[in-house]
């Protein structure tokens, strides 16, 4: 079977890395993380890069960079939480490749994310900027044509349910 881009979006916490990870090995493709792009075009992490430039700075870096990564395929493409934001890039994303959306109730969210230091939107407290963010962002992900619930599933469950629904 040949593959195009696979597009992993949620929000923080899903999982899209872990399982964007072992999804393209079990694929046989590249995973590219956007992220992980970001700060290597910027030469500094993500949460360096919030405090220097901010907020708006890192989203334009984001959508330049997915911009970019979506010329090459086939790859697993993990995205960060807030990729969505733009309807731009969701119509990229959407005309590029198939995406699936990995979705966690609230309560394993915030446990997943507990005492976390690398993403600055949870700087300040973790479960209230959860919280807030999700209030935020109701239906951002609903677009993607594949839904999956990870909770309570672990990653190699979450990889044969992706691959049955592709
Ligand atoms: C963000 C999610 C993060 C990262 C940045 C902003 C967001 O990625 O891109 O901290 O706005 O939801 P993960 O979803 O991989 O944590």
């Amino acid at each position: 079977m040949t593959y195009g881009n696979v597009i992993l979006v949620g929000f923080m916490g899903t999982g899209k890395t872990t399982v964007g990870s072992a999804l393209a090995q079990a694929l046989g493709i590249p995973h590219r993380d956007l992220d992980e792009a970001i700060a290597e075009r910027e030469g500094c992490s993500i949460p360096e890069l919030f405090a220097t430039k901010g907020e708006r700075y890192f989203r334009d870096a984001e959508s330049a960079a997915l911009r970019d990564l979506l010329r090459e395929r086939p790859q697993v493409l993990t995205t960060g939480g807030g990729a969505v934001l733009r309807p731009e890039n969701v119509r990229l994303m959407l005309q590029e490749g198939t995406v699936i959306a990995l979705s966690a109730t609230e309560q394993e969210l915030i446990r997943r994310l507990e005492g976390d230091t690398g993403r600055p939107l949870l700087a300040g407290g973790v479960a209230d900027r959860v919280r807030r963010l999700l209030e935020e962002r109701k239906g951002a992900y609903d677009f993607a044509p594949i839904q999956i619930d990870t909770t309570g599933k672990d990653v190699s469950e979450i990889v044969a349910e992706i691959r049955g629904r592709m």
